[in-house]
């Protein structure tokens, strides 16, 4: 039986992972504001807790882009041709990726997730039922660094990141992903979600849901510090906050003290006045013009897009190959 090929990259270390995340910890506790980056909400519980969030009805951006997909799959395969080598960013249960095999006749599948270990079973799965694409699965923290190592295809690749998780970098840091993207599938192309810009009752309703979901996802966060960074904190003082600010274009998550609280940890402590915050993510919300600019300043060459009816969400193709043609101005396809 075929059997995907798995690697890691960077450290591997479970202690020493474990060192440098408690002291990234620590050091954003002791920041003032206090912020903690929201790739710890992923422990086990909070990742089920994600894919809780994406069947709520106020979390539109999931069933929005699985919608684009479904309806736009031949056109975005047409305006990109063929991709024989598919690169899938936060592959995670690799079912988004797995719906393009056909439409873009891939033939090597590179499924890239934090951990290694978090891809081997889906991609097991995977590889049964398509024995003719050779599967790789890489561990590789791409939020930091997106250089993919020679195993992952030398031929032109097209970069596949959906889930509008580029919102999650501060538009800098999304165009510094951007440029290293453009540089990771050189003569290849990216197809990406984005988050649009909306009414702000919908984003609001969105990231703070009636049921509490994205509430307790917030929250576990703090379960993950104690785990990770020896921290004592107790959930029953702290209240989810998220709302959209219009400055910045993102929402914004923080959790907030209910009442004056001392946080130990070993070898320090801080104390938090009743209602301050640590800001745990911010979600940016972009307008269709603005992130086009953004692709064609990382390099990448006639972008375009497809919107569903609303105009909540966009996903995007750009090539980036040496083509000859200047960068032309973007064109959207929005269906009713
Ligand atoms: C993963 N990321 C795209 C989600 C978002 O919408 O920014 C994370 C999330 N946070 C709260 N709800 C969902």
């Amino acid at each position: 039986m075929t059997t995907p090929r798995m690697m890691q990259i960077g450290r591997d270390d479970p202690a020493a992972i474990q060192a440098e995340a408690a002291a990234e910890l620590i050091a954003g506790l002791s920041a003032t504001p206090a912020r903690v980056s929201p790739k710890y909400f992923y422990d086990a519980l909070g990742a089920r807790l994600f894919a809780a969030i994406t069947a709520l009805p106020e979390y539109y951006p999931t069933r929005t882009e699985a919608s684009i997909f479904a309806r736009e799959l031949a056109s975005m395969a047409e305006a990109l041709g063929p991709a024989h080598t598919l690169v899938d960013l936060g592959a995670g249960n690799c079912e988004k990726a797995a719906r393009l095999f056909a439409a873009f006749q891939v033939r090597r599948y590179v499924a890239v997730d934090i951990a290694a270990a978090y891809l081997r079973e889906s991609l097991t799965d995977l590889q049964r039922q398509h024995p003719a694409i050779e599967m790789l699965g890489i561990g590789l923290d791409f939020s930091t660094s997106l250089v993919l190592p020679a195993a992952a295809g030398q031929g032109p690749r097209m970069l596949f990141y959906p889930g509008s998780s580029i919102g999650n970098f501060a538009p800098d840091e999304a165009a510094a992903f951007l440029r290293q993207a453009h540089a990771a599938c050189q003569g290849g192309s990216l197809l990406i979600g984005v988050d649009l810009v909306k009414p702000v009752d919908v984003l609001e309703r969105a990231y703070d849901d009636a049921l509490g979901v994205t509430a307790a996802f917030n929250r576990n966060l703090l379960r993950h510090l104690n785990a990770l960074a020896g921290t004592n904190f107790d959930i029953a003082d702290w209240r989810h906050v998220a709302f959209f600010n219009r400055d910045a274009s993102r929402i914004e998550m923080h959790l907030e003290a209910l009442r004056t609280v001392a946080v130990r940890w070993p070898g320090g402590e801080r104390r938090f006045a009743a209602g301050e915050r640590i800001h745990t993510e911010n979600s940016c919300k972009w307008r269709i013009e603005d992130f086009a600019a953004l692709l064609v300043d990382a390099g990448f060459r006639q972008p375009r897009c497809w919107t569903d009816e609303r105009g909540w969400f966009a996903v995007f193709a750009a090539h980036a190959g040496e083509d000859l043609a200047p960068p032309s101005a973007l064109s959207a396809s929005r269906r009713g």
